[in-house]
């Protein structure tokens, strides 16, 4: 078995179906499968479970399968590792990483902040293991404006790493948070000019924006909101149709939950790219789950010393979220 390049590269016994057997070695192997609502449709099909970045924490947090196989990227499953060191944890492709975690190395992060003192430091939970080790506390999108309303109004806080998401609770909360420059590839691709020119052709489409999204796409949104709150709001609106501005993964859940609405996904600027995937995300296959499962390869592994320092401000995250009632 070879792992050089991330993932097991073993060869796969012709004509089996992939999904029947993921399925019997889960069982087999004791393992959970979970995923985030951006991977490939087909690994969507075999997963036990599908959430946002909060629910897949907290759904790491409280199982008790002693294997994790996590069909998402890195930062995802390095969490789960943080919270769960005893456990196996996977990801099927462990060169799946993040660009918006990219976007904040955790020694300028921490030069940053020691250029800031008396600060409390919040992060996205995109970020590097590294990073959350220098934070106080961890946030998501489904529970970033809430956690720092939690702190007084006069609170110095330090926001990283995403510009767009820190400068859309700024806006919302009235903080002035002092924003890291980070962003992602995926969500600053939209084109406002072709989002505009889909609302002329379908004047009652509500339009759903993650808060990654940069602040021209934001204010023409109708629900601002993680992966979940999306899914949330086109399944509980009377609208019919929905322009959707994040990763096209999430469509896969909106058609499968809601057969009768249409569902747009937002035109990035270079209508020749694909680029409103993030092809970290898509990384994860079939084959690469199956190997993954049959090897029990590749985990995922965090310094002992960073997790002790991480898991601090991931748990305060949880405890807030279940204190303001935000996870079940
Ligand atoms: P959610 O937590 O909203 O699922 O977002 C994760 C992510 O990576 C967005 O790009
Ligand atoms: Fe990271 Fe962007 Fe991919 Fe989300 S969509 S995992 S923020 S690169």
């Amino acid at each position: 078995m070879n792992v050089d390049k991330g993932y097991v590269e073993a060869d796969i016994p012709k004509g089996i179906n992939l999904k029947e057997e993921i399925l019997k070695l889960k069982c087999e192997r004791n393992a959970v499968i979970m995923a985030h609502y951006y991977q490939r449709s087909e690994i969507q099909d075999v997963a036990d479970y599908i959430g946002d970045s909060l629910a897949l924490a907290q759904l790491a947090a409280k199982t008790d399968a002693p294997v994790i196989i996590l069909c998402g990227v890195h930062f995802m499953g390095e969490t789960a590792k943080i919270l769960c060191p005893d456990k196996k944890v996977i990801v099927p492709d462990l060169s799946a990483g993040c660009s918006l975690a990219d976007s904040c190395p955790a020694d300028t992060f921490k030069s940053y902040i020691e250029q800031n003192p008396g600060h409390t430091v919040i992060s996205y939970v995109n970020t590097s293991a590294a990073v959350k080790a220098l934070t106080d506390v961890v946030v998501t999108s489904s529970n970033a404006v809430q956690i720092v309303e939690s702190f007084a109004r006069d609170e110095k806080i330090i926001f990283g790493p995403d510009r767009n998401l820190g400068n859309y609770i700024n806006s919302i909360t009235g903080r002035n948070m002092k924003v890291w420059n980070g962003a992602c590839h995926v969500h600053e691709q939209f084109s406002l000019e072709k989002i505009l020119k889909l609302k002329d052709d379908y004047p009652g489409a509500k339009v759903l924006v993650h808060p990654e999204c940069p602040k021209t796409i934001r204010i023409i949104a109708d629900k601002v909101g993680s992966t979940q709150a999306l899914l949330n709001y086109a399944v509980n609106d009377s609208a019919n149709e929905f322009i959707v501005c994040t990763e096209s993964g999430i469509l896969y859940q909106m058609q499968r939950q809601c057969p009768n609405k249409t569902f747009i996904p937002a035109p990035p600027e270079d209508g020749t790219c694909a680029c409103n995937e993030c092809n970290f995300m898509k990384l994860i296959t079939l084959e690469k789950l199956y190997n993954s499962l049959k090897y029990l390869a590749p985990e995922i592994m965090v310094d002992e010393q960073v997790a002790i320092k991480a898991v601090e401000p991931i748990k305060k995250m949880l405890e807030i979220s279940q204190k303001l009632g935000l996870v079940k």
